[in-house]
């Protein structure tokens, strides 16, 4: 599994030889990586009128170094995946120039023009009235498109095949949806918090919902999924007078439930309006969960009458959207667990002059999303829990 490790000095020569720049300009490069998985660089025109970014795939995890060892298939996932949505919602995503397969290499739309959404909520601005329902509409289109709903069983069945990801779905079901219910030496957490840790790795009711999500998460091929949709995965702005978004990283992607994207982008949400509690900056935060929900419910019902298999009536689609909703809250649940117990936190509440307030309600709140998601069938239930 050797390939080309490709440094900043490398882009200019690399993008020619692959066609992606055929004049002779100087190409100016600097490296953006921010993540923790892979770099990415920026390469651009001196005169500013041309630029491209290249996202590259290391074998290990980048911020670990060699130590940590990843498989660079992900980055096939990603270019999958972005194939996918490419068909049904090019609109919402990087252009993509091009994916080299043999250098786990994808050459995309420059996007520094805009501005990562969890960046500009953590400086205190708004989501605005676009951000919500256009990711609600993406997870919506994007699962149609690859459900048997919208796509023939045998082709389907395809694209399952082709999009297990042992590796990084392992990741999931380990960091989100086990770890930081038992003990374990990733979980870590701010010492005000110890006792409810310790309440939530002793409470039992709450463990065996979380088993029912994670066999959920293992055995449920409902669709193609974004994979890790969270704020820092959306980015947003202005072009033309016009509000952009465009969702980025799908290096998680599966076929697996729905509910799981949008309850990503569900906890990430919520964890921003605590954010914003905190800090008195509270704006249209708590208006997201409802408005995606009813962007993606809006456009799946759009879209039910083009169904391929129609043997699935409209009753069924009423039972199926109940699902996702119910599955979507329980995954909004542990993602906010883990982010504040378990392996990876978000800079939402860590960068708080205190994260402990705005920590002990997002978590109580997490524990009744699993714990109440049947019960809980409308946003305003979940609003009225905070
Ligand atoms: N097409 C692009 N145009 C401009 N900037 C980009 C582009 N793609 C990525 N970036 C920048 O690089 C950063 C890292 O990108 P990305 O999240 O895809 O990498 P990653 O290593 O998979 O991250 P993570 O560890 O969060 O999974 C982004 O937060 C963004 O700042
Ligand atoms: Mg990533």
């Amino acid at each position: 599994m050797s390939y080309r490790i490709l440094e900043t000095d490398d882009i200019p020569g690399y993008l020619r030889e692959r066609g992606h720049w055929d004049d002779a300009t100087d190409i100016g490069v600097r490296e953006v990586s921010d993540g923790n998985m892979n770099r990415v660089f920026l390469a651009s025109s001196a005169d500013g009128t041309r630029s491209l970014a290249v996202k590259q795939a290391l074998p290990w995890v980048r911020v670990a170094g060699p130590s940590w060892p990843m498989s660079p298939d992900r980055a096939d996932a990603e270019a999958r995946a972005y194939a996918q949505v490419a068909k049904v919602a090019p609109d919402k995503i990087p252009a993509i120039h091009g994916y080299d397969p043999e250098n786990h290499a994808l050459v995309m739309e420059d996007m520094s023009d805009l501005e990562v959404l969890r960046t500009r909520l953590n400086e205190g601005e708004p989501y605005g009235p676009h951000t919500s329902a256009r990711t609600g509409e993406l997870v919506a289109q994007l699962s149609f498109a690859t459900s048997d709903f919208g796509m023939e069983s045998a082709e389907r069945k395809a694209l399952i095949a082709a999009s297990v990801s042992p590796e990084l779905c392992k990741i999931t079901e380990d960091v989100v949806l086990s770890e930081p219910y038992i003990e374990h030496e990733h979980n870590h957490w701010h010492e005000q918090l110890d006792d409810l840790a310790a309440d939530f790795r002793a409470d039992a009711r709450l463990r065996t919902e979380v088993a029912d999500l994670r066999h959920t998460f293992m055995t449920s091929a409902q669709a193609l999924l974004h994979g890790d949709l969270h704020t820092g995965s959306i980015m947003v702005g202005e072009r033309e007078g016009a509000h952009v978004v465009r969702v980025f990283d799908p290096e998680f992607s599966f076929v697996g439930p729905v509910g799981y994207d949008l309850g990503l982008y569900w906890a990430n949400a919520l964890v921003s309006e605590e954010r914003a509690r905190a800090l008195g900056t509270l704006s249209d935060h708590g208006d997201q969960l409802r408005l995606s929900w009813e962007a993606f419910e809006s456009e799946f019902r759009r879209l039910w009458p083009t169904r391929v298999d129609t043997f699935f009536d409209d009753a069924y689609l009423d039972r199926f959207l109940r699902r996702v909703w119910t599955e979507s809250l329980g995954y909004a649940g542990t993602e906010i667990v883990r982010r504040i117990i378990g392996f990876a936190h978000l800079t939402d509440l860590t960068t708080l002059p205190d994260p402990v307030p705005a920590s002990r309600r997002a978590l109580l709140l997490g524990r009744e999303l699993i714990v109440r998601r049947e019960e809980l069938s409308t946003p305003e239930h979940v609003r009225a829990l905070l």
